[in-house]
C-alpha cells in the first residue's frame, strides 16, 4: 500500500488470564485510505482499545502485520518504532495521559522536542490558541478540567503534524457539550492537516459522521460500512 493510510492483515491478540486463554482480536483486518475518518465501534470489552494499541504499535499482535503511511511496523524494532511512532502519529487517550509534572504548554511540546524540533514551543502555544486554552498555558493537568485536559491531549496528539490520528473515545469523559466541541476540533485539524483519524467510540452520532465504520463482535469484523470509494 502506499500514501499515508493505514492497513492491517489478519491480525490476532490473545490475553492469558488465570491460566485461561482469552482471544480478543481473531483474524482482523482493516483498511484506511490518506484522509479517510475511520470509526471502530463495538461494545465494552469487544476489544476497541486493544485493536487501537496493535494499530498504533503502542502493543504487537500475535499475528498479522500493520503497515502504516507505507512502513511495515510489524518488523520495526522497539528502538526504531518509538521515534517512527512520535513522527508519524499522534495519539489520544480516552483518560488523557498528561504528565502530571509537565504545564499544559510543556505536554504539547514533548513530542516535538523529542522530534528535536527548534520551534517546539511556538507550535504548542499556536495549537493552544487553536483551542481557546492560551490562559491555560502555565497550568498543570490537575488545575484542568477534563474537557480542558482532553483539549490538551488533543494539541499534544497534533503537535508534530501527524499523517495518522489515533483517537480512544476521546469524547468518552465529557458532556455532551464538551464532547461535541472535542470531535468538531479534531475533524477541524483533520482537514487541515489532511491526516486519517481512526476513533474508537460508542456514539452513533460520531459514526454518522465517519467514511467508514468497522464493528468489532466476538473478536472479529462484521461487514465494514464503507461510504467512500475503494
Ligand atoms: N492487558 C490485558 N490483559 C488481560 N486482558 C486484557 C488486557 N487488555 C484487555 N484485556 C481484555 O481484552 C478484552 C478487550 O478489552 P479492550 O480494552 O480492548 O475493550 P474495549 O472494546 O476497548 O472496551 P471499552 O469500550 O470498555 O473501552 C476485555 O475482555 C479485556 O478484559
Ligand atoms: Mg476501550
Amino acid at each position: 500500500m502506499t500514501g499515508n493510510g493505514l492497513e492491517a492483515v489478519h491480525l490476532s491478540k490473545s490475553y492469558t488470564i488465570d491460566a485461561r486463554q482469552i482471544t480478543v482480536l481473531d483474524d482482523v483486518s482493516i483498511k484506511a485510505h490518506a484522509g479517510e475518518f475511520l470509526v471502530i465501534e463495538g461494545k465494552s470489552g469487544s476489544g476497541k482499545s486493544t485493536l487501537l494499541s496493535l494499530l498504533s504499535g503502542l502493543d504487537r499482535p500475535d499475528s498479522g502485520r500493520v503497515v502504516l503511511a507505507g512502513t511495515d511496523i510489524t518488523g520495526l524494532s522497539e528502538d526504531a518504532l518509538a521515534p517512527f511512532r512520535n513522527r508519524t502519529m499522534g495519539y489520544i487517550f480516552q483518560s488523557f495521559h498528561l504528565v502530571p509534572s509537565l504545564t499544559a504548554l510543556e505536554n504539547i511540546m514533548f513530542p516535538a522536542e523529542l522530534n528535536g524540533d527548534a520551534r517546539a514551543a511556538a507550535k504548542a502555544l499556536e495549537l493552544l490558541r487553536c483551542v481557546d486554552l492560551e490562559h491555560r498555558m502555565n497550568n498543570f493537568p490537575h488545575q484542568l478540567s477534563g474537557g480542558e485536559k482532553q483539549r490538551v491531549g488533543i494539541c499534544r496528539a497534533l503537535v508534530n503534524r501527524p499523517l495518522i490520528v489515533f483517537a480512544d473515545e476521546p469524547t468518552g469523559n465529557l458532556d455532551s457539550v464538551n464532547g461535541d466541541i472535542i470531535l468538531q476540533l479534531l475533524l477541524e485539524l483533520r482537514r487541515e492537516f489532511n491526516s486519517t483519524l481512526v476513533m474508537a467510540t460508542h456514539s452513533r452520532e460520531i459514526s454518522a459522521g465517519a467514511d467508514q465504520v468497522v464493528r468489532l463482535s466476538d473478536g472479529r469484523i462484521q461487514a465494514p460500512d464503507r461510504r467512500t470509494q475503494e
